[in-house]
């Protein structure tokens, strides 16, 4: 598919960069919206963004959503000291008021969700965050998409300058970013990078995917290898 129409949420986020990165790269992608709470700061001729703040109601800024080709969404929080109605409002409900919107304006949209990694599609797991995501896919998959897709990385190292906004997770890409080639010699199925996933996300929005729910070794062999995906990050 050519001339594409993405709209992207979660663009300030680690994920979300690496996806806009691939985005504004790709000459197929004509055009991205950024939804955002804030900018991402970034400046491109295809880049378009829309500052909201209430993430639980789109309705003053649905006419804008309307026209894409496909979603790539990469908004989420991780759970650590979070409540689960705190992560279930910004993970659950956040994720409907969005998808509800997108549906209501689309007819024929492509959705790609980021989840993770073991995430529990029975939703009756011991692990809360795991229950949550687990959920969330599921009316995702039940919604009149024209597709959707989940995506379940497990561990990302960002690439590109990418930096991630959880404290944690950058002293640990910080720490463990120089054994990223053992890393990934020793498990490579769950190892991924952001630009292998943000490639990956853009080529099933534009040609769809034999799955449903893409584990992380389906999403390495759908990002390819690409020029720096093999490098140590930096
Ligand atoms: N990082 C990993 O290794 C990893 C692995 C597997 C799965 N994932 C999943 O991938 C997704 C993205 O992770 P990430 O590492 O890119 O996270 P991140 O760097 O923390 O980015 C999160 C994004 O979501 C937005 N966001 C968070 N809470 C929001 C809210 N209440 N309202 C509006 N926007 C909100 C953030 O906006 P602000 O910039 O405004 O905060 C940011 O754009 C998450 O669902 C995560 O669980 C991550």
């Amino acid at each position: 598919m050519g001339a594409m129409k993405i709209i992207l949420f979660g663009a300030t986020g680690m994920v979300g960069q690496g996806a806009l990165r691939e985005c504004l790269l790709d000459p197929e992608v004509e055009k991205v919206l950024a939804v955002g709470r804030r900018a991402s700061g970034q400046r491109h001729d295809k880049l378009r963004e829309i500052v909201h703040k209430d993430f639980l109601d789109f309705s003053a800024i649905e006419d804008e959503l309307a026209g894409y080709d496909a979603c790539l969404f990469a908004l989420g929080v991780s759970s650590a000291g979070m409540s689960e109605a705190d992560y279930h409002r910004v993970t659950y409900d956040v994720t409907m008021a969005v998808a509800s919107a997108l549906v209501r304006r689309n007819p024929a949209l492509t959705l790609v969700y980021v989840s993770g990694a073991h995430t529990d599609g029975t939703e009756r797991g011991r692990v809360m965050w795991a229950r949550v995501k687990g959920k969330t896919e599921n009316a995702l998959l039940r919604m009149p998409f024209k597709a959707a897709y989940m995506f379940r990385p497990g561990y990302i190292p960002p690439l590109h300058g990418i930096v991630s906004s959880t404290r944690l997770l950058r002293v640990l890409y910080t720490v463990v970013g120089p054994l990223y080639p053992v890393w990934k010699a020793l498990f490579p199925d769950q190892v991924t990078t952001t630009e292998q996933l943000g490639r990956a996300m853009i080529r099933v929005a534009k040609h769809g995917a034999a799955k449903r729910v893409l584990e992380n070794r389906d999403i390495n062999a759908l990002g390819g290898g690409g020029s720096s995906a093999d490098a140590a990050p930096h």
